[in-house]
């Protein structure tokens, strides 16, 4: 007997479960993957020899207790710092809270270390069900190449850089930057890929992404404002995969829209709403 398949939004963890858990950890992937998120986003930054790690800004002063660029540390500098503690402060970098969301244990070191891509990799192949991974180039263009180069070797590690099908893959890599896109589908031109906008352009407008790309990551804001332009992009054949979506109006915005993929801090909240 063979069934219609529905049609799904996915819902991705921004970061992790990083509404909750400090992001970029180890604690917000662990939490995501039990919240029951279909997918997990990452950042992904080179490190000064050569490492990739899950760090969204450019420098580590916000999310743990070192300084500096991470371009300019090296993997040991940044496996010595504390990527949690920050997590447990009110929003001003206080006191501790009374009560916080998220426990820290320090005696779970690796849960709030620096985390690596290859780190990440294993958990979702050790997750016990399909876990898919949306990997973000963090400026590429200042590394030449690089970042794609070494991304697309530890996927080769993985067995997950060349999918037979771009549907079936359970990793993606999406950028800001339309020339890292392009690098990698160059070297593996199955990898799906997902051009990243949050502000409008004539492309946008048009439905149409750069050559080759067949998923647009528009901001909420872009949705919200232009919900034209995502129906357009829809009914050119793309998916369409929506970043930060918190609101219970957005998600139901975004299912309206049928967008495709939801990113959130929140992935058990919009679980919860989309009824699963
Ligand atoms: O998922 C895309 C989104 O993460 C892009 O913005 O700044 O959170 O990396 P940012
Ligand atoms: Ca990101």
């Amino acid at each position: 007997m063979t069934h219609a398949r529905q049609h799904l939004t996915q819902v991705v963890a921004h970061r992790g479960a990083s509404e909750e858990a400090p992001e970029h950890t180890l604690a917000a992937y662990r939490k995501a993957i039990e919240d029951g998120a279909d997918a997990l986003e990452c950042d992904v930054r080179l490190t000064a020899d050569g490492h990739l790690v899950c760090v969204h800004d450019r420098r580590v002063n916000r999310t743990s207790n070192g300084r500096g660029a991470v371009s300019a540390l090296e993997l040991s500098d940044l496996a010595a710092l504390d990527f949690g503690s920050w997590k447990s402060r009110d929003a001003s970098g206080g006191p501790r809270v009374e009560e916080p969301d998220w426990e820290h244990r320090p005696e779970d070191r690796e849960a709030t270390s620096v985390l690596t891509l290859e780190r990440l990799l294993e958990l979702v192949s050790d997750a016990g069900r399909r876990v898919e991974l949306a990997i973000e180039t963090k400026h590429p263009t200042r590394w030449a190449g690089q970042v794609e180069e070494r991304l697309l070797l530890l996927l080769k590690r993985f067995g997950l850089d060349a999918p037979t099908a771009a549907e079936d893959s359970p990793v993606r890599v999406m950028s800001f930057s339309a020339r890292s896109l392009h690098r990698v589908r160059a070297a593996s031109p199955t990898l799906p890929t997902v051009h990243l906008t949050q502000f409008v352009s004539p492309r946008l407008r048009d439905g149409r992404l750069p050559a080759g790309v067949r998923i647009a990551g528009p901001s909420i804001r872009i949705v919200r404002g232009h919900p034209a332009y995502i129906e357009r992009l829809k009914q050119s054949g793309h998916q369409v995969h929506v970043w930060t979506v918190d609101e219970p109006e957005d998600v139901e915005l975004c299912v309206r829209l049928g967008v495709d993929a939801l990113i959130t801090n929140r992935p058990r909240a919009v679980l919860d709403q989309l009824g699963r």
